[in-house]
C-alpha cells in the first residue's frame, strides 16, 4: 500500500500507519502549546549550524527566515498543526519545508525529536514556572495588605480544632505567606535544575557534526549546557520536580480554602465570602455555597495525581528516550494551568472577603483561651510550671460546673484554688494582654507581626523585582 501522506521518517516503510494507530500516538493536541519554544530552538540550532558550516550559512539564514514566518504565525495565533504529522516538532518541520522547500529538509541536521523534546519542554515548563511564581506573589502582596490590617484583630487559635491559644488574624494570614514563601522557594529552585540546554545530545549518543553547543545555549538564555547525552534526553525529573512543587503549594491553598469553608460556617462565622465568589442551590433557597474555595481544595487531588503520574510514567523507564515519555507532556500542563488557575482565582476570592473582626474576638474569649497565662501568671508567682497547670486545671474543671470564664471567677474563689492569685491576675489574663504577651520574634503580637510584615515586604518588592527581571 502506498502511503497516503509521506512521513518524515518514511523511508524504510512500506505501508501507511494504521489510522487508529495515528490517532492514538499524535501528541499534538497537547504538545501544541510548546510551538513557540520549538520555533525558538529551531532557530538557534541552524544559526548554529550555519556558523558552523555544518549546512551552507545561505541554507541556514532561508531556514530562519522560514522560522521567523512561522514564529510570526504562531505569535498570531494562526498556526495549524496537522495530528497525522505526529508531534508539533514534525509539525514545524513539514511546515518549515513547505515555506522553504530543500533548506528546510537541514534543519534536522544533527538533532533528534529526543533531544528536541528535552529543550521545548523544559523552555515552556520555565516559563511556565515565572507565570505561577508571579501568582504566588501576587497573593502574598494580597495577604500581606489584609495582615496589616488585622495586626489586632484578636481570633483563636486552635490545635486538635479545640480551642488553644488566642492569636491575631493577622499572625494566621502570615503564617500562609510564610508557606508560600518557600512554594516560591521550591518552584525558583526547580528552574534551576531545569535551567541546561540538552540539545546536542541528539538521539541519545550525542552527534558527529562540530555542533557548538555553547553557542545554543547562550541563544536560548540557558546557564549551562547539559553533561551527558543520555541523561539529558532521558530524564523527566525536572518535571516532576514541578509538580511536586506544585503538589505542595496545592496543598497548602487547599488548607487554606479548608479554613475559609470553615469560617464561613454558620457555626463559625469568622468570614463572609463575596457573592461573587459564592454560589446558590437549586432547591435551598437560603444557601450560599464557598465553591471556590471547594473546587481548589478538590483540584489538588487532581495536582497531586498529576505528580503521581509522573512518578510511576518514569519508575520502570530504561535509559534513553522511550515513546513512554510522551504522556509527560499532558500530567505536567494539567498541573501548571491548575495551579496557576486556581492559585489566580483564589486570590481573587481572598481579596474579596469580609471578615467578621467581633466573632472571632468573640470566639477568642471562649474556651478557656487564657489558661496558658493563669499557669504563666502563677510561674511568674513562684510557683513551678507543672503545679500551675494542676492549678489552672482545676480552675477550668470548676469553670466548666459554674459555666464560667476563667476571668469570670472571683478573686476567693480563684484564692480557693490557689493563694499564689492576686487581683493582677485579672489584667494578666485579658485577651489583649495573652496576644501582646506573646512579642518574641515570630510570635502573634502585634509588635512581632508587625515586625515580620515590614520583612515580608521587604522581601517580596525583591522577589517581585527578580521577576520582573528574569523576564525583560
Ligand atoms: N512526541 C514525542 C514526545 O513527546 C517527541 C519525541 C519523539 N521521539 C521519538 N523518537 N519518537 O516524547
Amino acid at each position: 500500500m502506498e502511503q497516503t501522506e509521506k512521513k518524515l521518517w518514511g523511508g524504510r516503510f512500506q505501508k501507511a500507519a494504521d489510522e487508529a494507530m495515528e490517532d492514538f500516538h499524535s501528541s499534538v493536541a497537547v504538545d501544541c502549546r510548546m510551538a513557540r519554544e520549538d520555533i525558538q530552538g529551531s532557530l538557534a540550532h541552524a544559526r548554529m549550524l550555519g556558523a558552523q558550516g555544518i549546512i551552507p550559512p545561505a541554507e541556514a539564514e532561508k531556514i530562519e527566515e522560514g522560522l521567523l514566518g512561522i514564529l510570526a504565525e504562531c505569535e498570531a495565533g494562526k498556526l495549524t498543526l496537522k495530528k497525522s504529522a505526529e508531534d508539533v516538532h514534525m509539525n514545524v518541520e513539514q511546515l518549515l519545508i513547505a515555506r522553504v522547500g530543500e533548506a528546510g529538509k537541514r534543519v534536522h541536521t544533527g538533532r533528534s525529536r529526543n533531544d528536541q523534546v528535552a529543550l521545548d519542554f523544559r523552555l515552556y515548563l520555565t516559563r511556565g514556572t515565572d507565570a505561577v511564581i508571579g501568582n504566588l506573589l501576587a497573593l502574598q502582596s494580597a495577604l500581606l495588605s489584609t495582615a496589616k490590617a488585622h495586626t489586632r484583630t484578636v481570633m483563636p487559635g486552635y490545635t486538635h480544632m479545640q480551642k488553644a491559644q488566642p492569636v491575631t488574624l493577622a499572625h494566621h494570614l502570615m503564617a500562609y505567606f510564610e508557606m508560600f514563601r518557600r512554594d516560591v522557594g521550591r518552584f525558583a529552585d526547580c528552574k534551576k535544575r531545569m535551567d541546561e540546554m540538552p540539545l546536542g545530545a541528539g538521539a541519545l549518543a550525542g552527534s558527529t557534526y562540530p555542533l557548538d553547543r555553547e553557542m545554543v545555549r547562550a541563544q536560548l538564555g540557558f546557564s549551562a549546557i547539559s553533561r551527558n547525552s543520555m541523561d539529558a534526553v532521558s530524564d523527566r525529573d525536572f518535571c516532576i520536580e514541578f509538580a511536586a512543587a506544585s503538589s505542595v503549594a496545592m496543598m497548602h491553598l487547599s488548607r487554606f480554602c479548608e479554613e475559609l469553608i470553615l469560617w464561613s460556617t454558620d457555626e463559625f462565622r469568622f468570614v463572609e465570602m463575596d457573592d461573587a465568589f459564592s454560589t446558590g442551590s437549586s432547591i435551598m433557597p437560603q444557601k450560599k455555597n464557598p465553591d471556590v474555595a471547594e473546587l481548589i481544595r478538590g483540584k489538588t487531588g487532581r495536582v497531586y495525581g498529576d505528580l503521581m503520574g509522573l512518578l510511576t510514567l518514569m519508575k520502570g523507564l530504561p535509559l534513553a528516550y522511550n515513546k513512554d515519555m510522551q504522556e509527560d507532556k499532558e500530567a505536567s500542563f494539567d498541573a501548571l494551568d491548575t495551579v496557576n488557575g486556581c492559585l489566580s482565582i483564589f486570590t481573587r476570592m481572598f481579596a474579596s472577603l469580609r471578615f467578621r473582626e467581633e466573632n472571632m474576638c468573640a470566639a477568642a474569649g471562649k474556651g478557656f483561651t487564657n489558661a496558658t497565662d493563669a499557669a504563666d501568671y502563677l510561674v511568674r508567682k513562684g510557683l513551678p510550671f507543672r503545679t500551675a497547670h494542676e492549678i489552672v486545671g482545676r480552675l477550668v474543671f470548676n469553670c466548666l460546673e459554674k459555666g464560667k470564664a476563667i476571668e469570670e471567677l472571683s478573686l476567693p474563689e480563684l484564692q480557693a484554688v490557689s493563694w499564689a492569685f492576686g487581683a493582677d491576675v485579672y489584667e494578666s489574663i485579658s485577651l489583649d494582654a495573652c496576644v501582646d504577651g506573646r512579642c518574641l520574634p515570630g510570635g502573634p503580637a502585634a509588635s512581632a507581626v508587625e515586625a515580620h510584615i515590614g520583612q515580608s515586604e521587604a522581601w517580596l518588592a525583591e522577589a517581585r523585582q527578580s521577576v520582573r527581571g528574569a523576564k525583560d
